[in-house]
């Protein structure tokens, strides 16, 4: 799999003070902070060593936005197999939120699968998760099915989202 090429940005925070940051692949420093930032968010979430374990993955690449200072601002993960794109994870640190981070993690995997002639990228989300779905909605992709009592701690429906980008009109 193709290596992502690291890309810079930065955040609004406040209009005069941009947070500049990063885009790069997971290394092993970044791994406490990214566990960290899973056990805030899920759970059932994904260990050090689980994490130190996707590093080692042929088909798995995992995003940081990091700053100078190394701080990670958010992550999102994707396996490719064969032609098809499944987003294991994505999360933006609590304070960063609703500032469009999530919306450029998600981007670079959309150049990634326009570049790389995918299929489709896919996911599963908690039916409640509704921030998570709204972004995902707002990148085109559709519920196309749902997993009963897929998730636990709560149980919870999954809801399968999919965006296909060899159907005609939807891959620019
Ligand atoms: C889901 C998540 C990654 C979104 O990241 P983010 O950086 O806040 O997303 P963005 O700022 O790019 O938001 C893009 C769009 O998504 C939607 N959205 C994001 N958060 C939302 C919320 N809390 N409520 C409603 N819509 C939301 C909106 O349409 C938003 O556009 P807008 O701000 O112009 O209205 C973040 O909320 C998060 O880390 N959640 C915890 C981890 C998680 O649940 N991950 C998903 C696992 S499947």
């Amino acid at each position: 799999m193709k290596q992502f090429v690291p890309t810079v940005g930065s955040v609004p925070t406040q209009p005069s003070h941009p947070i500049p940051y990063k885009l790069v692949p997971m290394n092993r420093e970044l791994v406490p902070q990214i566990a960290e930032i899973e056990r805030s968010c899920f759970s059932l979430p994904w260990t050090e060593e689980m994490l130190y374990e996707e590093l080692e993955s042929l088909n798995t690449t995992c995003i940081v936005a990091v700053t100078e200072e190394q701080e990670v601002l958010g992550y999102a993960s994707l396996t490719v197999v064969l032609d098809e794109g499944y987003i294991n994870n994505i999360a933006v640190r609590r304070p960063y939120r609703r500032i469009g981070l999530g919306s450029e993690l998600l981007r670079v995997f959309e150049r990634f699968s326009i570049a790389n002639h995918l299929a489709f990228l896919t996911l599963e989300v908690r039916d409640t998760n509704l921030a998570a779905r709204a972004l995902y909605h707002s990148f085109g992709f559709e519920e196309v099915g749902r997993r009963k009592n897929y998730y636990e701690k709560p149980r919870e429906d999954a809801i399968l989202m999919t965006k296909y980008y060899n159907k005609e009109g939807t891959n620019p």
